[in-house]
This record gives C-alpha cells, sequence and structure tokens, in this order.
C-alpha cells in the first residue's frame, strides 16, 4: 500500500464509451477475470484471479449486459436497441463524498459510486465504526485495509490531516469482477488510474480504482451502483 494518489504515467490507456455500444479498450491493457472471495463469515477478503486473457492492443467490452461472449461485446446491443445514456454526476469525488473523522484517520465515502462489494464490513467491524475508533492502531490499519479493498473507490482512507491517502499500488489492469452474491456477475474493475472517455470526448475524473457497469441496469452510467445485484 502507498500513501499518496498514482500519477498517470500510461497516456496511450483509455476507456472509451461508446453511444449505444461497447466499451473500446485502447493501449494493451491487461484483461483478467476475477472473483470476489469470502472469509468463513462470508464477508469478502480479497480478490481470485480466474483467467487471464492474452494482452492484445484494443477489445471491446460489452456494456449493455446482453453479449453472448462476455466480457466482450458481440454486437447484441444493435439487436436490444440499447441506449446505454451517461447518467454520472461530473462532481470531483472530494467534492461529492462525505467525510468521516477518527483520531487516527479520517475516511471519504461517496455512496453514489458503491458496487455493493461489501469489504466495507469485516468480523472487526465495519470501516465506518473502525474509523471512529482508529485512535487503536490495530483498529486504523483494519480501516485502511478494508477502505483500500474497496474496488468502486467509494471509500478512501486519508492520513489524519487529510493530506495524502492511502491508496493500494495497482498496476493499470481491468478485472471482469465476479460476484459469489450476485447472479449477474459483477462490474468491470478498473484499475491504476485508467483514463475513461465520455461519448461527449471528455475524461472523466481519473481514480487509481474505479467500476463500470457492465450489466446495462446502472443508473449511474457508466459507473457500476450495484444494479446487478438485483438481477
Ligand atoms: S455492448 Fe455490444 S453486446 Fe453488449
Amino acid at each position: 500500500m502507498g500513501r499518496g494518489r498514482k500519477e498517470d504515467s500510461h497516456s496511450n490507456l483509455k476507456v472509451i464509451i461508446t453511444e449505444g455500444g461497447p466499451y473500446l479498450v485502447e493501449g494493451g491493457i491487461p484483461l483478467c477475470h476475477e472473483t470476489i472471495t469470502e472469509d468463513p463469515e462470508g464477508y469478502s477478503n480479497g480478490y481470485a484471479c480466474l483467467k487471464k486473457y492474452d494482452i492484445v492492443t484494443s477489445y471491446a467490452l460489452c456494456r449493455c449486459g446482453h453479449s453472448r461472449k462476455k466480457p466482450f461485446c458481440d454486437g447484441s446491443h444493435v439487436k436490444h436497441m440499447w441506449n446505454g445514456k451517461e447518467t454520472a454526476e461530473r462532481t470531483q469525488y472530494l467534492k461529492q463524498c462525505d467525510v468521516i473523522k477518527g483520531p487516527g484517520m479520517v475516511l471519504t465515502d461517496a455512496e453514489n459510486l458503491c458496487a455493493f462489494a461489501r469489504f466495507c464490513h469485516s468480523k472487526q467491524g465495519d470501516v465506518w465504526g473502525l474509523t471512529e475508533e482508529s485512535g487503536d492502531p490495530q483498529k486504523c490499519e483494519a480501516a485502511i485495509q478494508l477502505a483500500c479493498n474497496c474496488p468502486a473507490g467509494r471509500l478512501t482512507a486519508w492520513d489524519k490531516d487529510m493530506k495524502q491517502a492511502f491508496e493500494p499500488e495497482l498496476e493499470p489492469g481491468i478485472s471482469v469482477l465476479e460476484d459469489p452474491d450476485s447472479r449477474a456477475g459483477g462490474p468491470l474493475y478498473l484499475k491504476g488510474g485508467i483514463p475513461v472517455i465520455s461519448q461527449d470526448g471528455t475524461t472523466y475524473e481519473v481514480r487509481n480504482r474505479v467500476t463500470l457497469c457492465r450489466c446495462g441496469k446502472s443508473r449511474n452510467k457508466p459507473f457500476c451502483d450495484a444494479s446487478h445485484m438485483n438481477e
């Protein structure tokens, strides 16, 4: 885990949102299939690789949820006349998040980015309670770890002066995430500060951890809003 946000040193990497169609991935971004793992009590505790795909320069990932060749687009979005309009706010993360100040650290929380991966709960307690009790170094460390595991970047842990974020050191890559509690799988987990380009040509805020909708049902497109949990 590192202190501070990762700079984007991979300027040719990008995910482009197409109108009513797939995500075009450019720059040879590694793609893998991962599942959320759970501890014996059923709390999310990590990720396990299911498959690594061969690295290719560019590819198209299904955004509508209808492809029969998932995670890749097979053109089914046309038959389904899928709209796929982007609906997410452009407000920067730090302008939309709640700030929870604890004695040993600060937690920021932007609830509308939640992908329901459930890393915010553990047998030691939930991330909000652990933050409030972060005068205890073990609870502080546990809260930081829970926040860093959040794939959506909903949660970010900071030092107590909120000068530096604790971010996991993630190489740029995309995980097609499976969730053992969802029949519809999970989102696309973009790691390592990959720019996401809107249909209008503008770039969303570049962040180390981002989850994109791949079921087509999110009301916060292109971001996952956990709608896959209702499938
Ligand atoms: S976006 Fe093309 S099949 Fe889903």
